[in-house]
């Protein structure tokens, strides 16, 4: 049911305040304001020696944004990969190691052949998944459940908000644990994702001028979607977004790498989509925003007020995000980036629940 949307992905973006909400109660404790685990934990976060994370797609973006986080909170070491490259490339796992897949489906074939392979190589494995009756949820030493309910539309959007919302609250957790957050430091972060549901519903009221944006770029042929740092996932998961559903070619780029090859693009027919709310690393992103700008190229600003003061009057589009602590800044900026892909979907006119040659769940290699 598809409710009073057109969509199921137009419902499942919607819902998000909604889901993000119950996920973060799962996993934390709100009046505390602390993150509170109730699965009981194979292994302990102070004396790992390092987290692996594993995925596809979507699901993968999700754990390099964990990365981020893990290595920022927790001075953990952190390797991400997508899962149809670890398995084969069959890298050695440490001693008190730890293996976390991410996966809307719980079936998607590399990422059980990846968990297969960690357990075989004696690690710990805990999975993310939102079908918790799954194969990779079996298979699996702990699981975080992803409660955000049945996903329908192909393209994934409250799925990947609910694992970053766990990521995020599983970062804060291991950032205690290895003495690296002090209580005061948890308790901002946590602060941060429990305001975040209603900075969703406050994103979500931009819808208008995102669409109006959609329109422009529905006329495109390729767009760049630049970030950096824990942007820069956003700005992968953009780039597939907009791919799998409007079928406009778009690539997603680390934006200090612009300089190294992607610049060459730019002119005024390719729009670049430029994911920078304010956080310490927003002014070296701009610049790159201004490289292009330089050399014609029209450019999308997803930010927040103090970027777009910063940004000055010369950007024409501009997407206006909550200002919210830089911790949840990546969860929020995931949202623009859907609304995005989905009108520009509609804009074409493309099957947006069930784009052409996609599955909801890859279970062949
Ligand atoms: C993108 C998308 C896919 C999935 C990927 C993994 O919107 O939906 O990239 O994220 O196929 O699927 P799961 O999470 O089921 O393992």
């Amino acid at each position: 049911d598809k409710g009073n949307h057109r969509h199921f992905m137009a419902k499942e973006i919607y819902e998000q305040p909604e889901t993000v909400s119950h996920t973060l109660a799962h996993y934390l404790d709100l009046a505390g304001e602390t993150v509170k685990l109730r699965e009981e934990l194979p292994f302990d976060f102070a004396k790992l020696s390092r987290l692996t994370i594993t995925a596809c797609g979507t699901a993968f973006y999700a754990g390099l944004v964990a990365k981020y986080w893990f290595e920022r909170y927790a001075r953990l070491p952190v390797d991400v990969d997508v899962a149809s490259e670890f398995r084969y490339r069959e890298p050695p796992l440490p001693d008190n190691g730890l293996t976390l897949v991410i996966s809307q489906s719980g079936e998607t074939a590399d990422t059980l052949a990846a968990l297969r392979y960690a357990a075989k190589e004696g690690q710990h494995i805990a999975a993310l998944v939102n079908v918790q009756e799954s194969t990779i949820a079996r298979e699996s030493h702990v699981i975080f459940p992803t409660l955000c309910g049945p996903e329908i539309a192909v393209a994934s959007t409250k799925a990947t908000t609910a694992q970053l919302s766990i990521l995020a609250s599983l970062a804060i957790a291991a950032g205690q644990a290895r003495g690296v957050l002090s209580p005061s430091d948890a308790h901002a972060l946590v602060r941060a994702l429990i305001e975040l549901p209603r900075n969703i519903s406050e994103m979500l009221r931009f819808e208008g001028r995102v669409e109006e944006i959609s329109r422009n770029l529905s006329r495109a042929k390729d767009v760049l979607y630049l970030g950096r740092g824990q942007l820069y996932p956003i700005a992968l998961e953009g780039a597939l977004k907009l791919k799998e559903i409007s079928y406009i070619h778009a690539e997603g780029y680390a934006a200090g790498e612009l300089k190294h090859g992607p610049i060459a693009l730019v002119n005024e027919e390719m729009p670049v989509i430029v994911v920078a709310p304010s956080d310490e690393l927003m002014e070296k992103t701009l610049s790159n925003m201004y490289e292009v700008a330089a050399r014609g190229g029209k450019i999308i600003l997803i930010t927040d007020a103090e970027g777009k003061a910063e940004a000055g009057g010369g950007i024409d589009d501009i997407i206006e995000m909550p200002r919210v602590h830089p911790f949840v800044a990546p969860i929020l900026a995931a949202v623009p980036v859907q609304l995005l892909a989905y009108h520009t979907a509609v804009f074409m006119g493309t099957d947006v629940d069930q784009p052409r040659n996609l599955a909801k769940s890859v279970t062949v290699e």
